[in-house]
């Protein structure tokens, strides 16, 4: 079970080792970082249609993910070429704890949905792992609420139908504009850097915005306890839970918050310099990790 471990995928995966000037993710962001005036809204082209065809629901055994087709498309926001959608998929943590992969000043939302598109450019997914920005994921932080999110039960009503590792459903192609925050969607972090799963590969310029998704506790739940790293016949169930891979050191990276985020009073346009003057403070503060 390599995959259990994200500490112990360097053994199987040689390019999962986090070494120094290596580019890991995720990442915590301080919010103290400086702002890129040149980081405006991304286009997602598609995502206000529906599109034709059946899209398809998969329990992998590390996480659930939605297979998209072709259609969509993700461009601008600083991002110098089109990528095209593939799919999306979820990290979560368990009944008590949070899961999702990168942090906010320390603090952890209960789960993050990440929507994969791949550079038109490359041919096949093996082309983009070699392209250091030959991916780009859009990364939304979930939050729970008491009310079910309308838009987010075309995802969790067919969990049930991919409970156990190995099964797939046919879901029905829904806007995916209505699955993301209606507002602020300005308000992001960008840097770049790698697959939180194996091969780790250090190919993905990341987005993650500001604003989360709001879901039900209910809705929540679903995945924290419906969920099943195992086969339906297999003798010891279970449960998928944790699902994330551990904060990596930034080891000097430029993190930056786009034109319209919101930082704390005092952090707002600050010069990208101030990232290179922390860079020993951050350098030293990693090692242990
Ligand atoms: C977990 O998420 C909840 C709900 O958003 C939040 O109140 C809590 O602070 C988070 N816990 C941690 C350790 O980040
Ligand atoms: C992927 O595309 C590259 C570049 O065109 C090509 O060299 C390679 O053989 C392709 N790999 C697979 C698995 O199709
Ligand atoms: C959106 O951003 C504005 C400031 O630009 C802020 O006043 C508002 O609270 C934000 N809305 C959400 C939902 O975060
Ligand atoms: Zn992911």
């Amino acid at each position: 079970q390599p995959h259990c471990d994200p500490y112990s995928w360097g053994d199987l995966f040689p390019s999962c080792h986090p070494l120094l000037e290596h580019h890991h993710s995720p990442i915590n962001f301080d919010p103290h970082m400086p702002r890129s005036d040149s980081l405006g809204p991304l286009h997602l082209e598609g995502f206000d249609v529906t599109q034709p065809g059946h899209w398809t629901l998969t329990n992998d055994g590390h996480s659930v993910l939605l297979q998209v087709g072709s259609g969509m498309a993700v461009s601008g926001g600083g991002l110098l070429d089109e990528y095209h959608t593939i799919q999306l998929h979820f990290h979560w943590g368990g009944p008590a704890t949070n899961g999702s992969e990168h942090t906010v000043d320390g603090r952890r939302y209960p789960m993050e949905m990440h929507i994969v598109s791949v550079k038109s450019v490359h041919p096949n997914m093996s082309a983009a792992l070699e392209d250091p920005t030959g991916l780009a994921v859009l990364g939304f932080f979930i939050d729970v609420v008491y009310a079910d999110n309308v838009h987010f039960g075309h995802i969790s009503q067919m969990l049930s139908s991919v409970a156990y590792k190995g099964q797939t459903a046919k879901v029905k192609p829904f806007p995916l504009m209505g699955l993301l925050p209606r507002h602020n969607m300005s308000q992001y972090y960008r840097y770049y850097g790698s697959l939180t799963t194996p091969p780790c590969s250090q190919a993905v310029v990341w987005t993650l915005y500001q604003v989360p998704i709001y879901i039900s506790w209910s809705q929540l739940a679903q995945f924290t306890s419906q969920i099943f790293a195992t086969e339906e016949d297999a003798e010891q169930v279970t449960p998928l839970q944790n699902n994330f891979r551990h904060i990596h050191p930034t080891f000097g990276r430029s993190v930056t918050a786009s034109r319209d985020a919101i930082l704390p009073k005092g952090a707002a346009g600050r010069p990208i310099r101030a990232a290179v003057l922390l860079l020993p403070i951050t350098f030293l503060g990693s090692f242990g990790l």
